[in-house]
This record gives structure tokens, C-alpha cells and sequence, in this order.
């Protein structure tokens, strides 16, 4: 597969799976965490879907398109390893991190703080998706949608 076709799938995973998620995430109190800010634009459909929702992007640096910039005190710029910490209890209704980078080793790094991240930031209930896998004991797997292909995204509730 092409990495343009590889890509396509992956946007198309991302939004299947959030718009499959919403209405569960809309029960839920609680703010939406977009781990991996980038160019904006999965940001800018949690916008769509929970226009009356506290949603907090995280990024190293602030480079999404302009109107798809979160306001100051939604943007967190630094290591989300570290900056997520400050999260940890936050009860977050969904948690969407998109920080894969394609490459194993660096992934495999990624994964040694992300699941414990992603399981501190959610309420009981919360949704975590994510584009790597996360292996954590208060994260039950869901099942994806009929258009997701196993193993390219994944969805979990925490416990
Ligand atoms: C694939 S892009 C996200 C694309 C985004 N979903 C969008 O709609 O444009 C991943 C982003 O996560 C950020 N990122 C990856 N790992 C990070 C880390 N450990 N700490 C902070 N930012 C990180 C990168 O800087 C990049 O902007």
C-alpha cells in the first residue's frame, strides 16, 4: 500500500471512530484531550462534534492552521509526556492521541508513557483513541467500526 493510500486510511479511521464515539463522549462529563495538535484538523472536527465542550490540544509546538488554532488557555506546547502529567485527574470524557510516527523504535518509546497518560486523563468511562496500541489494564479494547481495518486505530474505555 502507497503511503498516500496508508495516510488516507488513517484520516478516514480517525473520523469514523470519533463520529462513532461522539454520542458515548456527549453522556460523558468532562473536557476532550487532542494529544498531537499538528495541523489541526482532527481538532477542528472535535469542534464540530462537541462545539459546547472544553477541548485541550497538546503539541511540542503551536503549528496548525490559523483558524484552527485553540485559544491560549487550550494549547498545551511542550512534551506531552510531561505536559499531559498536569491532566492526570482531569476525568477527561475522551482522550484522542494521534503521535504515531510510522517508525517502530520511536513508537516503541512512545508507548512506554503513553497508555499510563491516556489511562490517568480519563474519568471512569472515558474513551481513549488512539493510532498505537495501548496496553494498560484500566483500558478495556472496544471494537472498532465495520470501516476500520483491525489494527490501524484502536478505542478503549477506561475501567
Ligand atoms: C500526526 S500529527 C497530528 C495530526 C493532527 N491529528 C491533525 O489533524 O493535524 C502529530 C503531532 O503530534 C506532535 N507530537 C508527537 N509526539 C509528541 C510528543 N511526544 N510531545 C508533543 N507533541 C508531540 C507532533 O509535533 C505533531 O504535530
Amino acid at each position: 500500500m502507497s503511503r498516500l493510500d496508508s495516510f488516507i486510511r488513517r484520516l478516514s479511521a480517525q473520523r469514523d471512530i470519533l463520529n462513532g464515539v461522539a454520542d458515548e463522549v456527549r453522556a460523558l462529563d468532562g473536557p476532550v484531550l487532542e494529544l498531537g495538535l499538528g495541523n489541526g484538523r482532527t481538532f477542528d472536527h472535535l469542534r464540530e462534534l462537541f462545539p459546547d465542550r472544553r477541548i485541550v490540544a497538546f503539541d511540542r509546538a503551536a503549528n496548525a492552521y490559523g483558524p484552527s488554532m485553540p485559544t491560549a488557555d487550550n494549547l498545551v506546547l511542550g512534551e506531552i509526556k510531561e505536559t499531559a502529567k498536569t491532566f492526570v485527574g482531569a476525568n477527561a470524557s475522551l482522550a484522542h492521541a494521534d503521535i504515531g510516527t510510522g517508525y517502530e523504535d520511536k513508537d516503541a518509546i512512545t508507548l512506554t508513557w503513553l497508555p499510563e497518560i491516556m489511562a490517568g486523563v480519563l474519568g471512569a468511562g472515558g474513551l481513549a483513541v488512539s493510532g498505537l496500541p495501548l496496553e494498560h489494564p484500566a483500558l478495556q479494547p472496544l471494537p472498532l467500526p465495520s470501516t476500520v481495518k483491525d489494527g490501524r486505530y484502536f478505542i478503549y474505555r477506561r475501567k
